[in-house]
């Protein structure tokens, strides 16, 4: 359970981890932000609770491996999420080959992680510091969360 290059940002206590892997997905509220703390397979997870592409929640999304990657399916449009880095993976095959083969590719980072660590059974998240817009930041804003309302 390692946390990413986000050290410098502020620790926030999430629970114990027993608590987190018995729960498996837990919700948290951190600086105004909703935070969804996911647990599979020994590694905790977290990641912006919304998905990007319409706000679709996160929470009850089924876990699948894609490509390789662990994945969480938004459960509004089945858009898959890696739980590592927030890729959307998608599958397509490039009419002009013969015949057209199906390949998983990837749309980029599209929903915001944030780094996870543990200290004696304690647990922390610490916010994603990137700079750069990251789709997903929309359902986390004021206007994202009246689109969310009206859905
Ligand atoms: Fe998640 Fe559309 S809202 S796939």
């Amino acid at each position: 359970m390692e946390g990413k290059e986000q050290s410098t940002g502020r620790l926030h206590f999430v629970g114990k981890k027993d608590e987190l892997i018995a729960a498996k997905r837990s919700f948290r509220t951190l600086e105004g932000r909703d935070i969804l703390i996911v647990y599979h397979q020994g590694i905790l997870y977290a990641l912006d609770s919304y998905c990007y592409h319409a706000g679709g929640e996160l929470q009850t999304g089924d876990i699948e491996e894609f490509d390789g990657k662990l994945c969480i399916v938004c459960p509004k449009h089945k858009y898959k999420i890696s739980l590592a880095k927030g890729e959307c993976l998608y599958k397509a095959a490039d009419p002009s080959e013969k015949p057209p083969v199906p390949r998983w590719y990837s749309k980029g980072v599209k929903q915001r992680t944030h780094g996870v660590t543990e200290t004696n059974g304690d647990v922390y998240v610490t916010l994603s510091l990137e700079t750069k817009w990251i789709e997903s930041d929309f359902y986390q804003g004021e206007k994202g969360k009246l689109e969310r309302a009206k859905t």
